[in-house]
């Protein structure tokens, strides 16, 4: 007998889950160092806000709030950022993994947080634009084992990569040598309880890690309801410098000015260009999109698209543009562009008024500075 109108509505919101959030910060970052050597990937800013709180804020968009956020090393800095969540709406618990022995092993840790709770499982260094929200009401709804997003890259090689018969994932191979398609699986992942029997059974790889590509796979071979979903939004894996200042100059796009600073008579401004509270620029050209943090001074200087310049820093007598400055450095009289850098808190670059000479540098492991060529 067909069901009422009643009937399969009320069927409909029984099937309806809560969800927790799980959210990995521990791993070593070791392709963003030197930032890595003192600070969390996971903390590195994008347009002034670290991706971490990118990704707390898009959970609570999508209603979840008992969120857990995995930890290692960078302990301290993700608890001293974070807090309890409250000021995110949310009430985020820490959860300490000893060693990145694996996304899946970070899983692995969280049960008894999750207890019988489908999750979003989601890793502290992807970065997507414009949220997850339609896809985590679909899980809600679709009563599936796991769902995951899938987004075409050009270097597949880099990925956990999807194949593909008839639009059902019938394979996930975890950074392939030959890619069975472009599809990466990108870190955002939903599971239901199963997914703790499949961490408990699956094994480390070659590389020593609970693969969560070999998680997957689990649901696969016994036959769970894995859904897939292409994801329709600009998405990255913000474990390089390239791209984190692409995710910059994406969210730099998105942004509308607006001037809580001082700017002097002798500025030009073109806009979209933020100025946060107590910014002070003289004498400048800003040409947007672009940020300048609070208490930031800007004097003599031409800010070009796509910077962001965080607070408490000092520019005088130099152009900059594409680029991402973190918080109090100092950067004056440099006579050449800076251009597609990423520059540390509390760094000193001083140049002088003399042309010719030579260059003092007291630079960290792994720091690197390349010269314009021709
Ligand atoms: O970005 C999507 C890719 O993320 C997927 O396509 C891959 O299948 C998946 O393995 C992962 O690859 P990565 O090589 O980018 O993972 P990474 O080691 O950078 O770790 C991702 C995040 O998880 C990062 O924020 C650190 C955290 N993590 C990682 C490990 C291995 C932990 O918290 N604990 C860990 O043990």
């Amino acid at each position: 007998m067909p069901s009422t109108k009643e009937q399969l509505s009320e069927k409909k919101s029984k099937r309806v889950r809560t969800l927790k959030g799980l959210i990995l910060s521990g791993g070593k970052g070791s392709r963003l160092r030197p930032f890595t050597y003192t600070s969390a990937k996971q903390l590195v800013p994008i347009a002034n806000k670290p991706v971490l709180f990118y990704t707390i804020e898009q959970l609570v968009e999508c209603g979840i709030t008992d969120i857990a956020i995995v930890v290692g090393d960078t302990a301290d800095q993700i608890r001293a950022a974070v807090g309890d969540g409250s000021a995110f709406g949310a009430s985020v618990e820490y959860i300490q993994q000893d060693a990145p022995l694996g996304i899946a092993h970070a899983v692995k840790i969280a049960r008894d947080y999750m207890g019988e709770t489908a999750f979003v499982l989601y890793l502290g260094d992807n970065f997507l634009l414009g949220g997850v929200k339609p896809f985590v009401d679909s899980f809600r709804e679709n009563g599936a084992n796991c769902q995951i997003l899938l987004h075409p890259v050009k270097n597949p090689q880099a990925f956990g990569i999807a194949e593909l018969v008839d639009g059902r994932v019938t394979r996930i191979v975890e950074k392939p040598a030959s890619p069975p398609s472009n599809l990466a699986v990108i870190g955002v992942y939903m599971f239901d309880q199963h997914v703790f029997e499949a961490v408990e059974r699956i094994k480390p790889s070659a590389r020593g890690e609970l693969e969560i590509t070999d998680t997957i796979q689990y649901f696969i071979d016994k036959g769970l309801d894995v859904q897939a979903e292409l994801l329709d939004r600009y998405w990255i894996d913000t474990g390089k410098m390239d791209d984190i200042l692409e995710a910059n100059r994406m969210v730099l796009q998105s942004l509308a000015p607006s001037n809580r600073g001082q700017v002097d008579e002798r500025t030009r401004v073109y806009e979209p260009v933020i100025l946060e509270k107590g910014a002070r620029v003289v004498n400048s050209v800003l040409r947007g999109p672009l940020v300048i943090g609070e208490k930031t001074e800007i004097i003599d200087s031409y800010v070009g698209p796509f910077t962001t310049i965080d607070h408490h820093c000092r520019l005088k007598g130099v152009r900059v543009e594409g680029s991402i400055i973190l918080e109090n450095t100092s950067i004056e009289d440099i006579h050449w562009p800076i251009d597609r850098s990423l520059i540390g808190r509390h760094v000193t670059l001083r140049g002088g008024q003399a042309v010719g000479g030579s260059y003092s540098l007291t630079l960290g492991d792994h720091s690197e500075i390349g010269m314009p060529e021709g």
